[in-house]
């Protein structure tokens, strides 16, 4: 709708032509900062769709003059980086464990891969600390089941204790109880014997008793003393560190129903350099002999 330009006396600006009750509005020009970064941005804006990806094409995008694209430089940043590990890792690859262990800058590497590879699929079971629970073996002290040098500890981990593996660790306790080779008051009895041998107070006929069966149906495994044979995977019951619990009615299970504790198999599921690396992390948590 035309209008008359009209001059705002006080203000020196023209008025758009709104008016109420008297009231007029200033046509204010922008600023001229305002309008000039205006231009700028658009201005930028135009040079970013010509230098950069920018618009998405049906089943593309416009790459922009350069050509620049995060995904490749991601793939390049990962791609120098398995570069510079692939040095380490195929030293480690050749090395012996205990090669390993004795070349600083390999033992340093091992330890790291080793500790992240133990978070990702150790640490449900072991604990990320590798401090165990009930059940799952402490892998930090320096009593071991199945024995804590480094071609042991490798062993137990590229086959697996009662895995599904041809070449699994494996050695099974009876179920003393259920099978009915003892009946109760026999399972009680050894089970005083079995507490006596890491110096718990017991009831010494009860234990009387139970040295005898223990002789009997015990010491092939565990050792005439209980101190166990890794050989067997039977552990040490003299020790006082208990996988199944030390309470009287721990123990008294463990006979009755024996346990069987499974640990996977990792050949297969992870690569070889990661089990040395694995092994040589477990090694050096402090107990490896
Ligand atoms: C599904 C649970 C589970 C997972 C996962 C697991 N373990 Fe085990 N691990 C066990 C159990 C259970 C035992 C004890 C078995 C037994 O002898 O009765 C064991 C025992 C061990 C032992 C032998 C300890 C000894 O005293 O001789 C080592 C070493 C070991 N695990 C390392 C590892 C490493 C390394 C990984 C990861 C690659 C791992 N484990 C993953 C359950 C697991
Ligand atoms: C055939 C071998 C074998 C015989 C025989 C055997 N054990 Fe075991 N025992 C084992 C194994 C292997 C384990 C490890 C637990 C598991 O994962 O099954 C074990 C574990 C135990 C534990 C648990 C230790 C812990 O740290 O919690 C106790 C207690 C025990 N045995 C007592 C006995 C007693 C008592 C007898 C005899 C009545 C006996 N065992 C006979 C193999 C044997």
């Amino acid at each position: 709708m035309a209008h008359d330009k009209e001059i705002d006396q006080v203000s020196g600006t023209e008025t758009t032509g709104h008016e109420w009750d008297g009231i007029k509005e200033l046509n204010t020009p922008l600023p001229r900062w305002w309008l000039w970064t205006f231009y700028a941005t658009c201005l930028w804006a135009l040079a970013y769709w010509v230098v950069m990806p920018a618009w998405p094409l049906v089943s593309s995008y416009t790459k922009g003059v350069i050509g620049y694209s995060s995904r490749e430089q991601l793939a390049n940043t990962m791609a120098e980086a398995r570069a510079a590990q692939a040095v380490y890792l195929d030293r480690i690859e050749q090395a012996s464990l205990e090669e390993i262990v004795n070349d600083r800058e390999l033992l340093d590497f091992a330890q790291a891969g080793g500790g992240s590879a133990f978070a990702v699929n150790c640490s449900q079971c072991h604990g990320l600390g590798a401090a165990g629970s009930t059940g799952f073996p402490n892998l930090n002290d320096d009593n071991w089941i199945w024995g804590g040098t480094l071609e042991a500890i490798h062993q137990t981990i590229l086959y697996g204790i009662r895995s599904d593996h041809d070449e699994t660790r494996f050695n099974e306790m009876p179920a003393f109880g259920r099978d009915e080779i003892l009946d109760r008051e026999q399972v009680g009895d050894v089970a005083e014997y079995v507490l006596s041998l890491s110096g718990s107070e017991t009831d010494p006929a009860a234990a009387q008793r139970g040295s005898e069966i223990f002789a009997e149906q015990c010491a092939a495994c565990h050792g005439e003393d209980g101190t166990g044979n890794q050989d067997l995977g039977a552990p040490n019951l003299t020790d006082a560190i208990w996988l199944y619990g030390g309470d009287k009615a721990d123990v008294v299970q463990t006979i009755a129903n024996s346990r069987s504790g499974m640990m996977p198999a990792w050949t297969g599921r992870l690569d070889e350099t990661t089990i040395k690396q694995l092994a040589v992390y477990v090694h050096s948590l402090g107990g490896g002999e």
